[in-house]
């Protein structure tokens, strides 16, 4: 099916760079939210990035009113008779997700796929709701939406084929990479992402490092911004929510750091609220060092900082999750090049593990299991391919061939 006209609902940042997405190759999408004045939001959202481009001379101001025209706002059912796919990308709660497509069925013709923009939320749940699971799929976008390549693709169990083709195909047309991935919590990227993240928090309020000696180690080893400064722009807020649901499937590995669950409690959401683990505003909203000081107070030792303590939860993750097949292993490296900015030069996290040596990363990890605990388990694959000389490009074996 060839899609003609999208909506998408929820204006907030994902919603807008979506909508701006969609607009930038060519096609109508209605932006529609609960109230006019998020909507609005959401359309000046569009035109800054557009207006980014015009200021960089890459686009003309007549060429952002003719992609701004693609653009209509609504608050209610008004034009999604004709609408081809829906994505939503509104807060990540499970009801409000079901009762929304429910709604949408209502409203939309008969063939309209309903796509999730979720992070983590099962899309066969969501779809359990609704007359046509074969119709709902996952198509999660990667923030800033107008940046990142890659579209995660993720069928839930009732999900056809057809949908899946249709949302592969319009994904490339918006100019992204679609990657199938295998419903699980987190999906891929989020999966992998987020023990990375997560163990920049604790070694912060294990008083490893600072918040900037934290992300520029991992600068230094090439990532597009540190951890610390990730996670402020993915949200605080957005990410205690991933870090629960991937904890609920995943378990102890997966515990999220003490101080991310403090500075949600704190206010400190991050970018879009003016503080996180850094200050954006001039109004500060409690601070940093008192909050690391409270978790420190309530028992936790201090440890030592290096950059593969960040690094190879990721690598082990993704080991992981190529023993459960949520990927391919080509698949995994390209998802995390394009959904995340990992270095080119290190080709994703299987080839970096590659190039280092398979049985580099198994001792480092055993390493790290013994000082800091059992959340760097290595994944049982590594040993088998330690055993078996696959231990990388000096092997000529290993994730890959060389
Ligand atoms: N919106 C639109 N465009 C943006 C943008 C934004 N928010 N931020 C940057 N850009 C554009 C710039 O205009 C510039 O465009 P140009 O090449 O046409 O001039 C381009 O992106 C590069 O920007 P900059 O030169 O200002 O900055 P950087 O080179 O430092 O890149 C970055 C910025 C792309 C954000 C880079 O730091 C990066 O890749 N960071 C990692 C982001 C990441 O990991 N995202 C995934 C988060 S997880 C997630 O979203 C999943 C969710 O479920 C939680």
């Amino acid at each position: 099916m060839y899609i003609y006209k999208a909506a998408v609902i929820g204006a907030g940042t994902m919603g807008a760079g979506i909508a701006q997405v969609i607009t930038y190759s060519g096609l109508p999408v209605i932006l529609r939210d609960v109230t006019q004045e998020a909507v609005d939001r959401g359309l000046a959202t569009v035109r800054k990035i557009y207006q980014g481009r015009v200021d960089k001379g890459k686009m003309t101001a007549a060429e952002l009113e003719q992609k701004m025209a693609l653009v209509s706002g609504a608050t209610d059912d008004t034009g999604f008779s004709d609408v081809d796919i829906v994505i939503e990308a509104i807060y990540e709660d499970l009801e409000a997700k079901q009762k929304l497509f429910q709604a949408l069925e209502a409203v939309c013709p008969e063939g309209c796929i309903f796509a999730s923009n979720t992070s983590s939320l099962p899309i066969s749940a969501i779809a359990s709701a609704t007359k046509k699971p074969d119709k709902v799929i996952g198509m999660h976008f990667f923030n800033p939406a107008p940046v990142m390549k890659l579209v995660e693709v993720i069928p839930g169990l009732g999900t056809s084929q057809e949908t899946i083709d249709d949302v592969v195909l319009f994904s490339e047309s918006l100019r992204k990479i679609p990657i199938r991935v295998q419903e699980c919590a987190g999906f891929l990227v989020n999966r992998l992402l987020m023990p990375y993240l997560n163990e920049a928090a604790i070694a912060l309020q294990e008083g490893a490092a600072s918040a900037k000696g934290i992300d520029a180690a991992l600068v230094t080893l090439g990532m597009p911004m540190g951890p610390l400064t990730l996670f402020d722009m993915v949200g605080i807020d957005v990410s205690v929510k991933v870090a629960d649901i991937l904890h609920d499937a995943y378990g102890t590995r997966a515990t999220a750091a003490r101080i991310l669950r403090e500075l949600d409690q704190a206010g400190r959401h991050g970018l879009k609220n003016g503080a996180g683990f850094y200050d954006y505003a001039d109004e500060k909203k409690g601070d940093l060092d008192s909050l690391i000081q409270k978790v420190q107070a309530e028992g936790t030792t201090k440890t030592k900082f290096s950059a593969n303590r960040i690094i190879m939860p990721m690598i082990n993750e993704a080991v992981i999750s190529l023993q459960e097949g949520v990927a391919s292993a080509e698949d995994i490296d390209i998802a995390m090049m394009a959904g995340t900015g990992f270095p080119q030069d290190k080709g994703g996290p299987l080839h970096y593990a590659d190039q280092i040596g398979v049985d580099v990363v198994l001792s480092e990890l055993e390493a790290l299991c013994k000082t800091l605990g059992d959340r760097f388990w290595p994944a049982p694959m590594l040993k088998r391919m330690v055993q078996g000389g696959y231990l990388g490009q000096k092997s000529g074996k290993g994730f890959f061939q060389y």
